[in-house]
């Protein structure tokens, strides 16, 4: 069975902050939704109340139909794996992977194999005889993994579980976790400060700031639409580029005018009820944001600047300049031989601009979502309504029946 998890105006306060605001979210039955947002934004409060670590101070918790706020985490099946992960000290790693399939009676036979299996997916064969003390960090953090994923719970909830990983640990296990995600489909929300992550990982994405969702969409969609400048700002490296604008609009046609050049808005977009003529802030992402010589015919848009400081990544190199008195970045191709101080043409093509009220930088213009976006999207929706077919054949096996002794699965 897959299990929705849904969050009805959940608030957690502390004392007088509130870590969390009248959350509302509903995470669909296998899906695996990322959970984004700066430092203290209300990420693990959110885990720790679906784990059952936190009474939220208002709201409901569902985990399928059933409502949970009085459910112990031990009655949840819910696995979670922790920012600060805990492995038992004295036992060596492989008493640490089976502790929890033997404090619910399965058998030794199950228990090796299940073992077996997962040291194998996280690479950690080798180190079975091992102490948690005689293992790298990224090692331990493996094992904290393995002890969750090993339960094949209803639910799991990972925070930030490959932070203290290599850059190639990284890669490596984010494509291991999502092939098993394809395989079980277990309902998973993951917390990560890594935009790859969130971009790569996600069926969905949803944006925590100061304790309130921004908004939650397939990540094609909060990239090309994002619904507020905090959004726009947050998802996408370097940041989106953000310029004071205004907005004027005459017989039925809108136009707008930002460093220096005045443009209709591109075809297919459209202002939303709310757009009102006058001042608003224009965005551009850098990579819109163009080396004239290596643009397309669709940036119709030219714009001189000063070049300020370039930054090769290698494969590219990110551009600062100076532009009708706004500091902007934009991506260059890697030998483009520009220097600090040059004179540069950008260009830009009209189709792509965001653009946000001055105020409450809500979005005002919805821009079409490519149709590749929309594709990915719908097959992500459809297969969360289809059977749990092939995490069928471990889930079977013959476990004894739980009869949870301990909480220590989830502490
Ligand atoms: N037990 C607690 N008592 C008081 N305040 C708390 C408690 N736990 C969390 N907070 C506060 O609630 C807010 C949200 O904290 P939380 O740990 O959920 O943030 P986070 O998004 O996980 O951040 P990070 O990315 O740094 O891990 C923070 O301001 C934090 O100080
Ligand atoms: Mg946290």
């Amino acid at each position: 069975m897959l299990s929705e998890v849904r969050f009805e105006g959940v608030h957690k306060i502390f004392g007088t902050e509130t870590a969390v605001e009248d959350l509302n979210l509903t995470v669909n039955a296998g899906e695996f939704l990322v959970l984004v947002g700066p430092s203290g934004c209300g990420k693990t409060t959110t885990l720790r109340m679906l784990a059952g670590l936190e009474r939220p101070s208002y709201g409901r918790i569902l985990i399928g139909d059933k409502l949970v706020n009085n459910v112990s985490p031990r009655f949840r099946d819910v696995a979670m794996v922790f920012q600060s992960y805990a492995l038992y000290p004295h036992m060596n790693v492989y008493d640490n992977l089976a502790f929890g399939m033997r404090a619910r009676g399965a058998s030794n036979d199950l228990v090796a194999q299940r073992v077996r299996e997962t040291a194998e997916v996280l690479g950690l064969g080798h180190l079975l005889q091992r102490r948690p003390s005689q293992l790298s960090g990224g090692q331990r953090q493996r094992v904290a993994l393995g002890r969750a994923l090993i339960r094949q719970p209803q639910v799991f909830l990972m925070d930030e579980p490959l932070s203290n990983l290599d850059a190639g640990l990284r890669v490596q296990m984010r494509a291991e976790l999502s092939r098993l995600h394809q395989r079980f489909r277990v309902t998973t929300v993951y917390v990560t400060h890594d935009q790859v992550e969130a971009m790569t990982m996600g069926d969905r994405i949803a944006v925590l700031n100061a304790g309130r969702l921004q908004q939650v969409d397939a990540p094609e969609t909060l990239y090309d639409n994002p619904a507020n400048m905090f959004v726009a700002g947050f998802i996408g490296s370097p940041r989106m580029n953000f310029v004071p604008g205004r907005l004027a609009s005459s017989e039925g046609k809108a136009s707008v005018s930002f460093l220096g050049i005045t443009t209709p808005l591109g075809t297919g977009a459209r202002l939303t009820a709310g757009a009102a003529s006058g001042d608003v802030t224009v965005g551009i992402r850098p990579e819109d944001l163009m080396w004239r010589p290596a643009a397309g015919p669709d940036c119709t848009l030219t714009l001189h600047a000063e070049v300020d400081v370039v930054e090769p990544m290698g494969h590219e190199a990110y551009v600062t300049a100076l532009c009708a008195g706004e500091t902007v970045t934009s991506r260059f191709p890697p030998r483009s031989g520009v220097r600090t101080q040059e004179s540069v043409e950008l260009a830009l093509n009209p189709a792509r601009l965001h653009l946000f009220d001055a105020q409450s930088g809500i979005t005002i213009l919805q821009r079409p979502v490519a149709a590749a976006a929309e594709t990915l999207r719908s097959v992500g929706e459809a297969r969360t309504n289809e059977p749990a077919e092939g995490r069928s054949e471990r889930h079977r096996q013959p476990e004894a029946p739980l009869a949870p002794s301990r909480s220590e699965e989830i502490s």
